[in-house]
């Protein structure tokens, strides 16, 4: 089995399925880490899942990615659009990352059109709800696979 593919949240993602479900949906954290595994272990890869609410956190777990990962998808949610710390940990990194988030950032304010994030990404997949999960883990796969 090759390294996993990390699959990192950020803030707010616990509650999805009751937060704002007009813009993010009914559907839970725990059903799309389902949806993510599959798509993972189809592409012969295991998910590290996690979220958190801080910052420092999710730094520590881009680090550890360093050496544990194949792969990386990550929702920073909002600390996409303020952390250029995010971005220094994740630019440390030589897998390729993937950007994903439920929404579509661009077609919302103007202060969500722009990601810090971005600049240490291959792509980003947005939009599609939890399927943007698991179009991003397979994205992430085929990276990881050199299929891309
Ligand atoms: C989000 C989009 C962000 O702008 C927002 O701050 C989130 C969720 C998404 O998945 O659509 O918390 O990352």
């Amino acid at each position: 089995m090759p390294k996993p593919i990390y699959v990192l949240n950020g803030p707010n993602l616990n509650l999805l399925g009751v937060r704002e479900p007009h813009i993010y949906g009914t559907t839970t954290l725990a059903q799309v880490q389902e949806l993510a595994q599959t798509r993972a272990e189809s592409f012969g890869f295991d998910v590290v899942f996690r979220q958190s609410n801080h910052e420092g956190d999710l730094i520590d777990w881009i680090q550890e990615a360093r050496t544990e990962a194949s792969a990386m998808v990550i929702n920073p949610a909002g600390y996409g659009h303020t952390s250029v710390a995010l971005l220094d940990s994740l630019k440390t990194l030589t897998i390729p990352v993937v950007e994903c988030h439920l929404s579509n950032p661009a077609a919302r304010e103007d202060f969500r059109r722009h990601t810090f994030v971005s600049l240490a990404a291959r792509g980003q997949v947005t939009g599609f709800g939890p399927a943007s999960y698991e179009l991003a883990v397979e994205a992430a796969a085929r990276l990881a696979s050199d299929k891309a």
